[in-house]
């Protein structure tokens, strides 16, 4: 079972002050890999905030979905808090990611997102915009799903399946 967290990251969206169209692409794309969604939440662009988010949500999540600050504005710093976060990187993600993106947008390129293992939970990033949210998770949903057999330990012989 799947129980995913959603974190969007966004200083406007945090304020109240722009509705957060990303999250609810990310809610319905969780649809596709039946997900059951246990917690949704917007923050800042803070690094210490994100990271004590991203450890929270592990607790109960085995899935974390972050979207937004993940580009090279100022504020933003997502994939450096998730680099503070995570004990195995999972780079496979983010390049799949970039790279489809790329034959859409040159604009894939600006994104630096992070993927990787904190305890039992696979942490994505995600840009910020619901279209890249779309065209990204598109990408990797059928991957997230072997990723977190293989977490737990009990898939002795994964090339096999
Ligand atoms: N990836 C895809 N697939 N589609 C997009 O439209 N937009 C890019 C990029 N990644 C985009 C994308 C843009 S315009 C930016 S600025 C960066 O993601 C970073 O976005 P963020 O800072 O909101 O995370």
């Amino acid at each position: 079972m799947i129980k995913a967290a959603i974190l969007t990251i966004s200083d406007k969206g945090s304020r109240g002050e722009r509705e957060d169209k990303s999250g609810e692409v990310i809610k319905e794309k969780l649809q596709e890999i039946k997900a059951d969604i246990i917690a949704y939440e917007i923050i800042p662009d803070e690094r210490a905030v994100i990271t004590e988010r991203l450890k929270y949500l592990a607790e109960s999540a085995n899935l974390v979905l972050t979207t937004g600050g993940t580009g090279v504005s100022p504020r933003d710093v997502t994939p450096e808090a998730t680099r503070d976060v995570i004990e195995k990187e999972l780079p496979g993600f983010s390049e799949a990611m970039r790279a489809e993106s790329f034959k859409i947008t040159p604009r894939a390129l600006g994104s630096r997102t992070v993927s990787g293992i904190y305890k039992e939970t696979l942490i994505i990033n995600l840009p910020g915009s619901p279209k890249a949210v779309a065209e990204c998770l598109d990408v990797v949903l059928k991957s997230i799903t072997h990723v977190l057999d293989l977490v737990k330990g009990t898939v002795e012989d994964c090339g096999r399946q």
